[in-house]
């Protein structure tokens, strides 16, 4: 059975996955309400240029503002459906003061949102988690572990248990772990952003951390957002958490090859050493998400890739 939704709510409206989100709802004649304080770890320029095209539009509004801080009791019903994205996402940056800002961003907004829902008996809460739950190593098992291995990971799994015990209050809570998200738009610390950006001015030299061979469950931003909104239509039992990947892995080194095919030139790769917190692998385990909604990811990572590709030479036209 089907869900309407009357009403989103959606956090981290203007980053990378929220703003699609927006879009997708809207069209689908959802009214939103979005939530983004434009935390300024990376541009909020780039964030309010993700929201140009809704900005206007009559079923959009804006809250600009850290939900640590807002009154969200006052905006919050049981019409509504909570789409929690907001976070300070990215591994490397967790590390050393970074913390802080994890601890702020993803645990603390994230019990206070849920607190709020409860409260208020909102009809769904979806939230953002990551595959950054998971554990290192060689074999399928021990990456299936929860033991994350970065201190982002720790506060993603945290988000998950609190999604746990919030659904046993009675909130619909579900976890969404969202594998290597890319496509346009895509936050400017993570790898393909960073591949297009050392490229595209024409002298391909990129810092490689590690040594390439790393693998990553790469996964279309519209797939993330068809899932997402999936997931927000079909009842799975309060306190679930479900992997949403691309469904097929590829190496740093190959999306390298990849992109120096696309763009027509060559990479000069230094490698930096290895980053702390970096898994040699992820891998999504999709069964239980397609059991429960039917859905299935759709976009090749060729076809992902030359679209964040026209994003990026869209991008840099502008400045010319
Ligand atoms: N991009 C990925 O590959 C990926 C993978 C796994 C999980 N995730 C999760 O998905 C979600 C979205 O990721 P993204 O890549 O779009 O990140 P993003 O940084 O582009 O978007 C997050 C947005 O949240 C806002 N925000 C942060 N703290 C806030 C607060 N306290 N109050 C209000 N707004 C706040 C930021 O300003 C930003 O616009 C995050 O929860 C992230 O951890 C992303």
């Amino acid at each position: 059975m089907g869900t309407k939704l009357l009403r989103s709510v959606i956090t981290g409206a203007a980053g990378f996955i929220g703003s699609h989100l927006v879009e997708e709802q809207l069209n689908r004649g959802v009214t939103v309400t979005g939530i983004d304080c434009f935390d300024p770890w990376y541009s909020p320029e780039a964030k309010r240029a993700n929201l140009s095209k809704v900005l206007n539009h009559p079923n959009f509004d804006l809250i600009e503002a850290d939900l640590n801080e807002l009154n969200l009791v006052e905006l919050l019903d049981p019409d509504c459906v909570v789409f929690h994205l907001a976070a300070r996402a990215g591994v490397q940056d967790s590390w050393g003061e970074g913390f802080e800002s994890a601890i702020n961003n993803n645990l603390l907004a994230t019990q206070k949102l849920m607190e709020a829902s409860l409260k208020n008996k909102v009809n769904r809460f979806l939230y953002a988690s990551s595959s950054s739950v998971y554990g290192n190593g060689d074999t399928a098992e021990q990456q299936r572990i929860e033991s994350p291995i970065s201190p982002y990971g720790v506060t993603k799994l945290a988000v998950d248990q609190l999604g746990r015990i919030y659904g046993a209050q009675g909130l619909q809570t579900v976890g969404m772990r969202y594998f290597t998200v890319y496509g346009p738009r895509q936050r400017p610390d993570m790898v393909m952003n960073r591949l297009f950006q050392a490229a595209l001015p024409g002298d391909f030299c990129f810092s490689l951390r590690g040594d390439g061979t790393q693998k990553r469950e790469f996964t279309y931003v519209s797939d993330v957002v068809d899932a997402t909104l999936a997931l927000s239509q079909c009842f799975v039992p309060a306190g679930s958490t479900f992997d949403i990947g691309g469904g097929n892995t590829r190496s740093v080194l190959g999306v390298i090859s990849d992109i120096e095919r696309l763009v027509g030139s060559r990479c000069r790769i230094t490698e930096v050493g290895s980053a702390p917190g970096d898994p040699k692998s992820t891998e999504a385990m999709l069964g239980p998400i397609s059991e429960a909604t039917g859905w299935k990811p759709k976009v090749s990572l060729e076809d992902g890739l030359s679209a964040q590709y026209l994003w990026h030479e869209h991008q840099l036209s502008l400045l010319r």
